[in-house]
């Protein structure tokens, strides 16, 4: 007869949305697992801040770590799932000390990925262990596992989408029910997808941690969260989000990355902002916490990945497809080639791209503003489609709103910076891009 295969024993560090999620899982779908992992999932130790909180699962079959940092040196663990949160602090030392006792790590943390994520990868890899992280980016969507496998054959040269559950949620929520940016916000919070802190959503951090793991794999640069240029949606009105669909376009935070050429060789570009979406776009209807990524491959094409972006049953997913891959001895770089092999690109300089942009002021509704405004779009060579003036007040700014033609985007930057320190505008002038086709 046979032997029976040997568990994979699981450390679960962190028991909150994904963590409890992870454990529900992992018992419901136990002997499919076992399956196609070729045996069974077995958490032996869990661990979190507060032994006493009730999280919705029995953790009475597990043994209980107060330690987050000491999970993978314990002789009953061979990985450590780390979902405790936060770029630095006890993550990073159960990420460490993981690794460094010869045992595998998984992990959900796009904030740690992106900033040590190069580190840990060279260790893991110097230590011949698993590292993986698909719960890092997008959610359920196994878009990292797309990029490294299924699209391994491709030189991608472009990959873009909508990389954050809370403000997909926040600007759809918004969109169709006219609802108050702080009130769906807390909503947003209550499902489980925001972060600890959800300033990390709404200002565009998260998504640029996502995009410059994306980037990292899918064009094997070495990852460089520092150059995303990451702006999030806490400066949008509900009456930009009404002028755009007035104009056929739906409000999105999107994260693009792409490779161009330079005189000084290959760069790369990187920047998170709303964008205007066409209607017909397939990301314009891309609602609630979904999340979806699309990547240009240069023999497979346009490849599209959409799913669920947040929560707790999406993310488990994500972190126990790892622990399959881990079950069944998959090991592999973890950014898919060797981190020593990462190329080195400098951060491509964005005036040199060329785009439509609108642009939305806060203007005094007096004579000759107007006037002003549009001398700096001339003065800047900036060719105008259309502009819109809202409201009528003698006291009060009122809305401005244009579109530009194609054009640098250098222009656009020059007219705003011709318009700064005017007395006729309330605040800076807001510039979205807007997608192309
Ligand atoms: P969460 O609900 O806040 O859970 C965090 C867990 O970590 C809690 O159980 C907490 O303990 C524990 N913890 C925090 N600091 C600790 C410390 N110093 N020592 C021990 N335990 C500590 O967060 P989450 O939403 O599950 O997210 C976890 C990770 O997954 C984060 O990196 C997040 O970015 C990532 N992620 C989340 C989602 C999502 O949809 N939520 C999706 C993808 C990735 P207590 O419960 O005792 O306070
Ligand atoms: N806070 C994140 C989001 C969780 O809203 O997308 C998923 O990474």
């Amino acid at each position: 007869m046979a032997d029976t295969p040997a568990p994979l024993r699981i450390a679960l560090a962190g028991l909150g949305t994904v963590g409890a999620g992870v454990i529900r899982l992992i018992e419901a779908n136990a002997a499919l697992i076992a399956r196609r992992a070729g045996r069974p999932l077995q958490v032996t130790v869990v661990g979190a801040r507060d032994r006493t909180k009730d999280r919705g699962v029995d953790l009475s079959r597990y043994a209980w770590e107060d330690d987050m940092v000491i999970m993978g040196e314990r002789a009953d663990v061979d990985v450590v799932v780390e979902m405790v949160g936060g770029s630095d602090g006890s993550a990073l030392a159960c990420a460490r000390t993981t690794i460094e006792a010869g045992k595998a790590l998984v992990t959900a943390n796009k904030a740690m990925i992106a900033h040590h994520g190069l580190e840990l990868a060279a260790k893991a890899e110097e230590a011949k262990v698993a590292m993986k992280f698909e719960a890092a980016v997008a959610g359920g969507i196994p878009v990292i596992k797309g990029l490294r496998e299924g699209a391994a054959a491709n030189e991608i040269e472009r990959v873009y989408g909508i990389l954050n559950g809370t403000c997909n949620y926040i600007l759809s929520t918004m969109e169709d029910t006219g609802r108050d940016f702080a009130d769906v916000l807390a909503e947003a919070q209550s499902k489980g997808y925001a972060e600890a802190d959800p300033a990390f959503d709404v200002e565009g951090i998260d998504a640029a941690h996502k995009l410059s793991i994306l980037a990292a794999i899918a064009f094997g640069a070495r990852l460089d969260f520092a150059a995303v240029d990451a702006a999030g949606i806490t400066r949008l009105r509900a009456a930009d989000i009404a002028q755009a669909d007035a104009l056929g376009y739906v409000i999105r935070l999107i994260g693009m990355a792409e490779t161009m050429e330079s005189p000084a060789g290959k760069v790369l570009f990187q920047r998170v902002q709303p964008h205007l979406v066409a209607f017909d776009h397939p990301l314009a209807h891309v609602d609630g916490a979904t999340n979806a990524v699309v990547a240009e491959g240069n023999f497979s094409g346009r490849l599209l990945f959409q799913g669920a972006g947040a929560g707790d049953g999406p993310t488990a997913s994500a972190v126990v497809a790892d622990l399959i891959d881990i079950a069944r001895g998959e090991i592999g770089a973890p950014f898919s080639v060797p981190v020593g092999e990462l190329e080195a690109m400098s951060a491509a300089d964005a005036g040199s791209r060329t785009g439509r942009a609108y642009v939305r002021l806060m203007a005094a509704d007096r004579p000759g503003v107007l006037a002003e405004i549009t001398a700096a779009f001339r003065d800047a060579g900036v060719s105008i489609e259309s502009l819109i003036q809202k409201g009528r007040s003698d006291d009060q700014p009122v809305m401005v709103a244009l579109v530009t033609h194609e054009g640098p985007e250098s222009a656009v930057a020059e007219a705003v910076r011709l318009l700064s320190g005017s007395d006729s505008l309330a605040e800076p002038p807001l510039v979205l891009h807007i997608l192309a086709d």
